[in-house]
């Protein structure tokens, strides 16, 4: 090889590392907020992060990899304990693992410092990080399941929502023409017939004072199904 070949590999070798190393950086940067969930980043958590600092948690506990392997990962710990949990672990250790062979010093940390470590570590848990660490990734899953059912309103709300203001199930809804429990065993409808009777009650039983009901296919099905289900339940208790 001739000086000028070395010379040649050594500035394109160099060159080519260099651009691709500072266009990885610009890309962390651009994609940093959406992973990292910068606008999540509140005084709190800031004051949470400090408190974590000050007692030195990663001697022996590890957040995204740094720290020490003698206690529990605490990145996804919000997902496995929750908020309370990490509240009273940290403020009296000695009670939470009183039987157990590893221990965690109490380390005199006040309510306001456990409450704002809480809002860090939450804060931490959101990090997308591609699933690290994976023994905690059952605790992830089974959080986001209870959040995601947690929002959506059940069948239930759906048609007390839809039809409580005429009638009522239980104390709920308003007692004007009749309970959902009373009704569900009285009528012979078949599902389809009941989503019909929704929109056009006319149609289905001359004379009868109910207004058609301005409400999307989809949802009269849901409520349909659901009022079959008291007729089912009541069936099922006879
Ligand atoms: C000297 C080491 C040590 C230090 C420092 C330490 N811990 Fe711990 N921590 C432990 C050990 C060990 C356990 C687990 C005990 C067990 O499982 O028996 C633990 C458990 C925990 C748990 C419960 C984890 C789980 O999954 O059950 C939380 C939360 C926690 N520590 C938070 C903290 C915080 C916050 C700090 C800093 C204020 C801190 N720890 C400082 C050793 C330590
Ligand atoms: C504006 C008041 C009003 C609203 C809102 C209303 N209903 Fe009714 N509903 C009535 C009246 C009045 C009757 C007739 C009561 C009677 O004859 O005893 C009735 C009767 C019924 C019956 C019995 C039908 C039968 O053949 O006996 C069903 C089933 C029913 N409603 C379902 C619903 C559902 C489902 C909703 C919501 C999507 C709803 N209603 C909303 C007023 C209303």
């Amino acid at each position: 090889m001739t000086g000028k070949t070395a010379k040649a590999i050594f500035w394109l070798g160099t060159l080519s590392s260099a651009i691709i190393f500072l266009w990885l950086t610009y890309d962390f940067h651009q994609q940093e907020p959406k992973f990292v969930k910068t606008d999540k980043l509140n005084e709190q958590v800031v004051a949470g992060k400090k408190v974590w600092h000050k007692h030195n948690c990663n001697d022996c506990h590890t957040i995204l990899g740094f720290g020490g392997y003698y206690a529990p990962d605490m990145t996804k710990a919000y997902y496995r304990l929750g908020e309370s949990a990490i509240i009273s672990v940290v403020m009296n250790p000695e009670q939470a693992y009183k039987d157990t062979f590893r221990k965690m010093p109490h380390l005199g940390v006040t309510k306001d410092e456990a409450v704002n470590m809480a809002a860090f570590l939450k804060w931490v848990a959101s990090i997308d990080n591609r699933t690290w660490p994976p023994q905690d990734e059952k605790f992830v899953k089974a959080f986001q399941l209870r959040e995601a059912n947690a929002q959506k309103p059940d069948s239930k709300d759906i048609a007390m929502g839809a039809c409580g203001g005429c009638h009522s199930l239980g104390d709920l809804g308003n007692k004007l023409s009749g309970d959902f429990n009373d009704i569900s065993q009285r009528i012979s409808y078949d599902r389809d017939t009941l989503v019909k009777f929704i929109h056009a009650p006319q149609s289905v039983r001359q004379g009868i004072a109910m207004p058609p009901q301005n409400i999307s296919s989809e949802t009269a099905a849901i409520i349909a199904d659901f009022l079959l289900s008291l007729k089912a339940e009541k069936e099922v208790q006879k």
